[in-house]
C-alpha cells in the first residue's frame, strides 16, 4: 500500500469518492417517468420516456371531455384516463376515467384488483356502493351533483343512474393502472362451461345460458 499520498492527490481522491457516493441518489430523484407505451408494462410501471422528447403534452389529455357513447346494454360508458391512453401518469399512482350514464344506465359490478377509487357525480344521480369482503356488508348511496364517494381497494362496487335524466361522473384511482373485472364479464363472457358456472354460482341452467348468449360467452 502506497502510504506516501501527497496532500493534492488525498483531495482528489476524496472528491472522487464523493462523487461516487452523490451519484447514486442524485440518480433516484426524478421528476417524473411518462410511459414509453412501445416497451411492455411492468410492476413498476413503464420505462420512461426519454426526458428530451417529453413536452407539456405529455402531461395533458383532453379524452375526458368527450361524452362516452351509452348505445349498449348497459347504457353507460366508461371512458378511461389510464396510462395506456394518458403515459403522464406513469409512477405517479393515479389515474382518472369519465363515467356517462344514460337514464337506466349501469356500471356492473367489478372491482379494481390495484386500486381504491373515488367517485365525484358531476351532473344527475348515481346510486353507488360496495361490499366488504369479510362480512360482506353492503355500503349504498345516492350521491347528487358534487358529492363523491370513496370504494376501498379490491372490493366488489357498482354505480347506476337513480335520476330521471343523464348522469356524469368522473372517477379518480390510486393506481396508474387499476385494473377492471366485471363479475358478470368473468363469469359470462368466456368460454367457462355452463355446467362449471352453475356449479360455482348456484345459478340454474336457463339463467346460465341466458347470460351467456347475451354477454357472447360459449360452452
Ligand atoms: C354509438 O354506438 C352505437 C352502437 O354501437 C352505434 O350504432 C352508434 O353509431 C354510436 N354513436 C356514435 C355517436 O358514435
Amino acid at each position: 500500500m502506497n502510504t506516501n499520498l501527497a496532500m493534492p492527490q488525498l483531495l482528489s481522491l476524496l472528491l472522487v469518492a464523493a462523487a461516487l457516493l452523490a451519484s447514486p441518489s442524485a440518480a433516484l430523484v426524478q421528476d417524473f417517468c411518462v410511459a414509453d407505451l412501445k416497451s411492455a408494462d411492468t410492476p413498476a410501471g413503464y420505462p420512461c420516456k426519454s426526458v428530451t422528447t417529453v413536452t407539456v403534452e405529455d402531461f395533458a389529455f383532453a379524452g375526458l371531455g368527450v361524452p362516452g357513447n351509452t348505445t349498449n346494454i348497459i347504457k353507460a360508458a366508461v371512458t378511461p384516463a389510464f396510462v395506456g391512453q394518458f403515459p403522464g401518469f406513469n409512477g405517479l399512482g393515479l389515474s382518472m376515467a369519465r363515467l356517462d350514464l344514460a337514464l337506466g344506465g349501469v356500471i356492473p359490478l367489478h372491482t379494481h384488483p390495484a386500486a381504491s377509487e373515488v367517485l365525484f357525480v358531476a351532473q344527475g344521480t348515481i346510486c353507488a356502493g360496495f361490499i366488504s369482503s369479510g362480512a360482506n356488508k353492503v355500503y349504498l348511496k345516492s350521491l347528487n351533483r358534487g358529492e363523491i364517494m370513496v370504494f376501498p381497494q379490491g372490493l366488489l362496487h357498482f354505480q347506476f343512474n337513480s335520476g330521471k335524466g343523464p348522469a356524469l361522473g368522473f372517477v379518480a384511482f390510486s393506481s396508474h393502472n387499476p385494473g377492471l373485472q366485471i363479475t358478470d364479464f368473468a363469469l359470462f363472457a368466456n368460454d367457462l362451461p355452463s355446467e362449471v358456472v352453475e356449479k360455482v354460482t348456484f345459478l340454474d341452467d336457463a339463467q346460465v345460458k341466458k347470460l351467456k348468449g347475451v354477454l357472447g360467452g360459449s360452452g
